[in-house]
């Protein structure tokens, strides 16, 4: 087991089956019929699943284009709060097809907001793409288009995703286990 931090990470998803998937995800894309995609990475968990994805959209035959909205639900800790727009996006949206990217799918509330938001500024769909869903914890009536991995309900970190700001920059996703 990887050792960062002194602690145990258990890997649930590895690198090369996350870039796997990320091809596999990348041609689902491809498959509809979007016009001039707008990709809209949702800060800060989604920064690496988005870098990856959209370089696989590239090899997958689609170029969109790519902004980003930072948006906080969560505090330092790991349960739901207040969700608020932190950074937003610079593009006009309206009449544009855009492709929401997160992370996670949990309770749905972050995405069911900026779905919201995206659709009351006019734009024409919005899609859903997210690495990891966890159905289990879902609140809002909300899918996700295109799922990676149906994830179990663990706190995963890496890949872009934090417990209070460390560990995501491992390569993989895994959840976090004792000291060493
Ligand atoms: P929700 O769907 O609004 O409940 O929140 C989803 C967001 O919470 C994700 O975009 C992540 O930023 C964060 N989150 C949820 N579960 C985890 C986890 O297991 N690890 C790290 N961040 C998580
Ligand atoms: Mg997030």
């Amino acid at each position: 087991m990887p050792v960062v931090r002194g602690k145990q990470i258990e890997v649930l998803y590895s690198a090369s089956a996350i870039a796997r998937r990320n091809l596999e995800l990348a041609k689902e894309v491809a498959g509809r019929d979007y016009n001039d995609l707008l990709v809209v990475s949702v800060l800060k968990g989604s920064f690496i699943f988005a870098a990856d994805l959209i370089r696989a959209m590239h090899d997958a035959g689609i170029s969109p284009e790519v902004e980003f909205i930072m948006i906080s639900s969560y505090g330092a800790g790991t349960t739901s709060g207040d969700i608020n727009v932190l950074r937003d996006i610079d593009n006009d949206v309206r009449g544009r097809d855009i492709l929401l990217v997160d992370d996670i799918l949990e309770s749905g509330k972050t995405l069911n907001f900026t779905r919201e938001l995206m659709l009351s500024r006019g734009a024409k769909s919005v899609s859903i793409a997210v690495l990891l869903d966890k159905r289990s914890r879902r609140q809002a009536s909300l899918e996700a288009d295109f799922v990676g991995f149906e994830c179990p309900d663990y706190f995963v970190v890496g890949y872009g995703m934090d417990v209070s700001h460390a560990f995501r920059e491992l390569p993989f996703v895994g959840v976090v286990k004792g000291d060493v």
